[in-house]
């Protein structure tokens, strides 16, 4: 058996020695652009490259070394419609997502936000503490990731609610769904958490209407994709206090701009997309497990229903 696979940063080795040990029976192939592979029976990539497409008709499954897959569905119909595409299902991600949305959402109920700029100004002043109450904090997309930040948050108290696009029923979650839900959702959600795959249904998604439905001095959380925000109406948005802060871990371009407007906003806090990066050994685990199941004529979670987009 062989496995294609390209990594744009070139760093292959690890993840082919990773494979040698996990999946012992396959041999790596590693295609790197302007080479032609060698036929091969399943592809692994991240992000990758148009050329790569004309290699990837003959595999039986192309695995995503993420969980989204808006970078890969991005070829639309010139990626083979034949071949399902998998993507990586928490394989390490989910308690990563769990301590960077808690660790923010602690963050602005504490009030550390505040102190570290009062902190910085040489004030020593304590101010009121929040309420858990008045404290909702909202998970836009509870799927694999947001279910288990879900879960993370449980125990501190806050009032708890998911959405996503086909009911649920999570223990101790007010659950709302589809484009119906969305506002009854959003006016009740201080915390705004954005854990959505990036689909043409999703894009843009946080303008300024949706955010201004958030419940008085809101925060938002995006983790997701910065595709999902209307960024100018975020700013407006947070320069008239009408959103309190913002943590910002994915951005419409990334890196971040030098010149954008967001470095000098003190109450937007940013990451380099670093909310939970993909653990190589994990994800080779897991998809050695999938390649087993296949083989086996048995199914596989992740499997991403390309109408859908996610
Ligand atoms: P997932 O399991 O597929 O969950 C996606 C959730 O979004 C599901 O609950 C889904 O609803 C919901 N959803 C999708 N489209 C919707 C719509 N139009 N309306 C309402 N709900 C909708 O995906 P995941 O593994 O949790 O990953 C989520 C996203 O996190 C990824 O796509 C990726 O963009 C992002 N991510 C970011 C990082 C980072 O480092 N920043 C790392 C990993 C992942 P259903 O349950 O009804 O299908
Ligand atoms: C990272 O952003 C991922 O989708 O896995």
């Amino acid at each position: 058996m062989h496995i294609l696979i390209h990594r744009a940063d070139g760093d292959t080795d690890p993840w082919v020695a990773d494979f040698a040990e996990l999946l012992p029976e396959a041999e790596v192939v590693v295609w790197r652009e302007g080479e032609k592979a060698r036929p091969c029976d399943y592809a692994l990539v991240w992000s990758p490259p148009q050329a790569i497409l004309r290699e990837l008709s003959e595999v039986k499954a192309i695995f995503n070394a993420g969980a989204g897959v808006d970078a890969i569905l991005k070829f639309g119909d010139a990626l083979p419609a034949h071949v399902p595409v998998v993507r990586l299902d928490d394989a390490g991600m989910g308690v990563q997502m769990a301590e960077y949305v808690t660790h923010a959402v602690l963050r602005y109920f504490r009030r550390f936000d505040e102190y570290e700029a009062q902190a910085r100004a040489g004030q020593w002043r304590p101010l009121p503490t929040h309420r858990k109450e008045d404290f909702s904090v909202g998970v836009l997309g509870a799927g694999v990731l947001g279910g288990r930040v879900l879960e993370a948050l449980a125990p501190f108290g806050f009032p708890l609610r998911g959405w996503s696009r086909t009911r649920k029923q999570l223990a101790g979650v007010e659950c709302f769904s589809g484009a119906d839900g969305l506002d009854a959702f959003l006016r009740g959600t201080r915390v705004l958490v954005c854990m959505l795959p990036l689909t043409p249904d999703t894009h843009n998604l946080l303008d300024r209407a949706k955010l201004s439905s958030l419940l008085p001095s809101a925060y938002l959380i995006n983790v997701a994709r910065g595709a999902h925000v209307a960024e100018p109406d975020l700013l407006t948005l947070i320069k008239s206090g009408r959103i309190a802060g913002a943590t910002l871990d994915v951005l419409r371009n990334e890196p971040l701009p030098m010149q954008h407007p967001f470095w000098q906003e003190p109450r937007i806090t940013l990451t380099p997309h670093i909310s939970a990066l993909t653990v190589r050994r994990d994800s080779v685990a897991q998809i050695a497990e999938k390649i087993r199941r296949l083989e086996a004529g048995l199914p596989v979670a992740g499997l991403v229903n390309r109408q859908q987009g996610y």
